[in-house]
């Protein structure tokens, strides 16, 4: 892939179902394990915006929104300057106004809509979709929507090279800074106007494992963010297995070939970040 070459763009239709211009398109978007969505007409991006802006001031009453365990409320991580708030699906109607709970369910809908078409390119049989993907495809599952911004102050990355652990993560942010590892090197992946980027992760990539076409989870991080840039702005959606349920390895026969619990696929990862930094 030469530096300027472009991600594939697919697009969500009425179905709705994702679709891409050209199978090309597609296999280059399932072995890279990325691509740019096109924004679907009735995703109410601006409000879900603005949302993450305002959150962003002092006295923003969202500040105050408790902490759930490590991974949400505000928080503040170490070892980047990612600052977010975080929260899964079942705590969206307490905490978030109507309309980003609003905007999370459409969300749902792109997450469903995208991991439904990997099972079906992949050949697993349909009434084994929602098994494997710990009820995610069927609407249950954990999903996360959260909004980031960067401190500059830290003097870190924004976010150090990993690969996601979920299935699905959708992404809107506002300035530059994403890059993927490509044959050892990072290169940029620009923003683009009226795009969201989506990217695969390591449950989706192993429960795609033995069937006709599984996919990859892409190594990403994001530059170091300057105080001279404008902030960056990220609306981050993961689509995720229930931590305490179980992940299965289904081929075209609808054989079980393997499975795994969420809790022992998550720290083997865990693992391996810890020798890939
Ligand atoms: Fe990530």
């Amino acid at each position: 892939m030469k530096p300027d070459m472009r991600l594939p763009i697919a697009s969500i239709d009425e179905a709705p179902r994702l679709i891409f211009e050209t199978s090309e398109d597609q296999d280059i978007a399932w072995k890279l394990g990325i691509f740019y969505l096109k924004v679907p007409g009735w995703l109410d991006l601006k409000a879900a915006r603005c949302f993450g802006q305002e959150i962003l001031k002092a006295d923003s009453p969202y500040r105050d929104i408790p902490q759930y365990g490590d991974l949400e409320g505000f928080i503040s991580l170490e070892n980047n300057q990612q600052t977010k708030l975080a929260l899964r699906r079942h705590r969206w109607d307490e905490h978030y106004p109507t309309e980003i709970t609003q905007f999370g369910r459409q969300l749902d809908d792109i997450g469903v809509a995208v991991i439904r078409e990997v099972f079906r390119q992949s050949g697993i049989p349909e009434p084994l979709w929602s098994e494997a993907s710990g009820g995610y495809s069927s609407g249950e599952g954990t999903a996360f929507l959260n909004f980031v911004h960067y401190d500059t102050a830290q003097p870190d990355l924004g976010l150090r090279p990993h690969t996601d652990y979920g299935f699905v993560t959708i992404l809107d942010a506002t300035s530059p800074g994403l890059q993927i590892e490509l044959e050892g090197q990072f290169r940029d992946v620009p923003v683009l106007d009226g795009h969201l980027v989506i990217n695969f992760g390591e449950a989706l990539h192993f429960i795609t494992q033995h069937s006709n076409r599984s996919v990859a989870a892409i190594v990403h991080r994001v530059t170091s963010q300057s105080a001279f840039n404008p902030v960056r702005h990220g609306i981050v959606y993961f689509a995720n297995p229930d931590l305490d349920g179980a992940l299965k390895q289904f081929n075209t026969e609808g054989r079980e070939v393997s499975s795994t619990s969420v809790e022992d696929l998550f720290s083997r990862l865990e693992g391996n970040l810890t020798e890939y930094q």
